[in-house]
């Protein structure tokens, strides 16, 4: 089977969050089980130095606004289609915006035209290549399975898959005649979203079926409160949706392997995580101590629950806990973490920026990973987190909610808890989940299991790419039953 993967990030090439560890890391799951998936991806700089440009496969002579060219590549394990356009994708900053954090103007232009490379390629424009599925990631991706509709590829099967529903490519309907889409595309259930157009609205009104990215996420997002304005849309789709936990790439994330940490362990070796531990309180200017060190490695986000963590640093460390945060975002945050820093020398220490290598060495040597997210479709540091000991203790949201055993005394005498759950979203309910970490903590034998039974938790993508090669099945008997 043939699957196109249109993804506007991908691990180890362009990453802002977890979409890039997913698109880069399921092709590899899928080929054990007899799927190919080759992704369509921007040429954004990073992605162009990857490989050497030979003869195009496909030419533009205008594509939205200039030529553009899609070449094959394969680099890093990845079998990639590359979609190079430099009016569109050759620029310094980010893949969404400038050094400054702010968007592109022209985003709608720049995934608009992965769209319509998405949905040649889908159509077949390639010789010799013609995809049995389309799986879209994400709104930057959406206009590819619009596309696909409005005469590109009618027939193909596709799956939209929902990262994160805040995020969902809402432009004024003044760009509509600029799209190139039939005028009756834009209706309610076509492209136009609350008298604009909508990229990921349009995707999830076009695909076959629609995902996202654990169980209790696809049940959240039909709920208002969880369901940002698509709620409505996603109700009436409700046959065709489906929670798919993430997996990770336990070859990259292998603590035993890892080049990141200072000592590589594994279950059998945990005290050698005290080296890790060791490189931690350097890297973030600690005070050396027997105490836990909490750690936090996350975009700083409203998200991620950044200003329920923030009140109580105080209280954390008066009751013995020290923390160390790796993560960029939001500036009154970023602020406020530094102020902590400041206040509780030795005892808080705050990286700003994005720091791969370092993330490693944090989940290797750190003791626990706070994760207090207001909604989190998937998470994966909590799934690094498992995997190498640093035990989560998680918002009870989404894909959290799924992933981490929480220690109740029934989970703890069964021997099954992995971590620690919290709710409401709150400061005190976050305060009392880290207090029952430390008195964890203090029982040696008590936290060691906790460690192990996370370690042993099976976080691959095994399981879940299973259950996409069996949807992929799915659409491809029934679209043979339709036609
Ligand atoms: P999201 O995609 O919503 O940000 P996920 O938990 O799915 O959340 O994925 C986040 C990914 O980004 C993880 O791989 C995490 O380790 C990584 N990450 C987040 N912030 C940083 C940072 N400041 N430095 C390094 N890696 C980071
Ligand atoms: C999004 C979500 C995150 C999820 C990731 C990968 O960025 O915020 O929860 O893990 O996508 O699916």
């Amino acid at each position: 089977m043939q699957v196109l993967s249109v993804t506007p990030e991908i691990f180890p090439l362009v990453k802002t969050g977890g979409l890039a560890d997913v698109a880069g890391a399921l092709p590899l799951a899928l080929a054990g089980q007899g799927v190919s998936m080759r992704s369509l991806v921007p040429g954004y700089p990073a992605v162009m130095a990857a490989f050497n440009k030979k003869k195009p496969l496909l030419a533009y002579p205008d594509l939205h606004g200039g030529k553009a060219a899609v070449y094959s590549a394969e680099t890093a394990g990845l079998d990639l289609f590359v979609l190079d356009a430099p009016h569109l994708f050759d620029r310094v900053g980010g893949p969404y915006g400038d050094a400054t954090g702010a968007d592109w103007p022209d985003n709608w232009r720049r995934f608009a035209a992965l769209g319509v490379v998405g949905a040649d390629l889908a159509g077949g424009r390639v010789a010799g290549y013609a995809p049995d599925i389309v799986h879209a990631h994400d709104w930057q991706a959406a206009m590819t399975l619009a596309y696909m509709r409005y005469g590109r590829a009618p027939s193909v099967p596709s799956v939209m898959t929902v990262h994160n529903l805040a995020f969902q490519g809402s432009f004024p309907a003044s760009i509509f005649p600029q799209l190139g889409l039939p005028d009756n595309a834009m209706t309610l259930d076509g492209v136009e979203y609350y008298g604009g157009v909508g990229f990921l609205k349009a995707g999830l009104q076009a695909a076959s079926a629609i995902t996202t990215v654990s169980p209790t996420y696809a049940q959240e997002i039909r709920t208002p409160a969880f369901g940002m304005g698509l709620d409505g849309l996603i109700n009436l789709r409700a046959g065709d949706l489906h929670g798919i936990v993430n997996g990770i790439d336990v070859e990259i994330w292998n603590p035993e392997t890892d080049g990141h940490v200072a000592a590589a362990y594994s279950a059998k070796t945990l005290s050698a995580r005290a080296a890790n531990k060791r490189a931690v309180e350097e890297r973030f200017n600690l005070d050396h101590g027997a105490g836990p060190i909490f750690c936090v490695v996350s975009r700083l986000t409203w998200q991620k629950g950044m200003d329920i963590l923030i009140p109580i640093l105080d209280q954390i460390v008066a009751s013995g806990g020290r923390l160390a945060v790796l993560g960029s975002g939001d500036q009154g945050l970023e602020g406020a973490l530094l102020a902590a820093a400041a206040r509780h020398r030795g005892r808080v220490g705050v990286v700003i920026g994005y720091d791969e290598a370092l993330s490693h060495l944090m989940q290797g040597g750190c003791d626990a990973i706070l994760i207090p997210s207001r909604f989190e479709p998937c998470g994966l540091t909590q799934l690094y987190g498992l995997r190498y000991g640093c035990v989560p203790i998680v918002a009870r949201t989404g894909g959290l909610a799924d992933t981490v055993i929480d220690a109740n005394e029934a989970a703890l005498s069964a021997g099954v808890a992995t971590g620690f759950q919290f709710a409401p979203e709150s400061g005190d309910a976050l305060l009392h989940a880290v207090r029952r970490a430390l008195r964890a903590y203090s029982e040696p034998v008590v936290w060691q299991a906790l460690q192990l039974q996370g370690m042993k938790a099976d976080v691959s993508w095994d399981r879940s790419a299973a259950r996409y090669v069996e949807l992929y099945n799915s659409l491809i008997s029934k679209q043979t039953v339709d036609q």
